[in-house]
């Protein structure tokens, strides 16, 4: 089968790439607002862009053809998220905090999880996620109705025992979930294998 995108509602075109192009990481992303409430949402159009300086980015569509979601809303306003990786023990709570809720109320609170603070942007983090990385906007880029929002990462928090003493990751402990099929299909990680480069 062939899509010519163009021709297709923006409906089918989302369910055709966000289920093929798969697994993607999922950025559970902790923001405040300027008043300081919390606010925590999953995000699979993310990634890790380069290492020097070490760049992320993540794309919250809007919620009609200008409003952004409270995750985008947030950063415009204080230029501060932390991204967290997910693991399969938090997949079900990280799903819940997709559910839309008014500006202003905390899936933190919500769903009581425990949060610690941060070492240099004032957005909380969630204390039970295996991986958690501080950031500060870099820039938002507006791409019709959505917002590629480019950020710089400071600090690294990885889960005790997750590295070993020099700091190289441990295979067999590390399971992030990817997204799969949209809207609601994921794939674990604990069948991961090796295949040598070329010299
Ligand atoms: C696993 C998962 C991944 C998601 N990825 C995205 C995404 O990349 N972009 C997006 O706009 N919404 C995505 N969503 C939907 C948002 O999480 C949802 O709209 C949420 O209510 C946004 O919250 P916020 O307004 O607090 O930022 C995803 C939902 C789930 C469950």
């Amino acid at each position: 089968m062939t899509f010519n995108l163009e021709k297709l509602p923006p409906g089918d075109r989302y369910r055709i790439l966000a289920s093929l192009v798969t697994p993607r990481p999922i950025a559970w992303v902790t923001t405040c607002d300027q008043d300081g409430r919390t606010n925590a949402a999953p995000y699979s159009f993310f990634n890790v862009f380069g290492s020097n300086p070490p760049i992320v980015a993540f794309a919250p569509g809007n919620k009609d053809r200008s409003t952004p979601k409270d995750t985008a809303r947030n950063i415009r306003e204080t230029g501060e998220f932390v991204v967290h990786m997910v693991d399969e023990p938090l997949g079900e709570v990280m799903v819940a905090t997709s559910a839309t809720l008014p500006h202003g109320e905390s899936e933190l609170d919500l769903h009581t999880l425990a949060t610690l603070p941060s070492e240099k942007v004032k957005v909380p983090r969630i204390a039970d996620a295996p991986v958690a990385l501080e950031c500060t906007e870099h820039s938002t880029i507006e791409i019709g109705s959505n917002r590629l929002i480019i950020g710089i990462v400071h600090f690294v928090h990885v889960r005790e025992g997750l590295m070993d003493e020099k700091g190289y990751l441990r295979h067999d402990s590390y399971h992030p979930l990817g997204r799969m099929s949209a809207p609601d299909w994921y794939s674990r990680t604990n069948d991961q294998y090796e295949i040598p480069r070329p010299d």
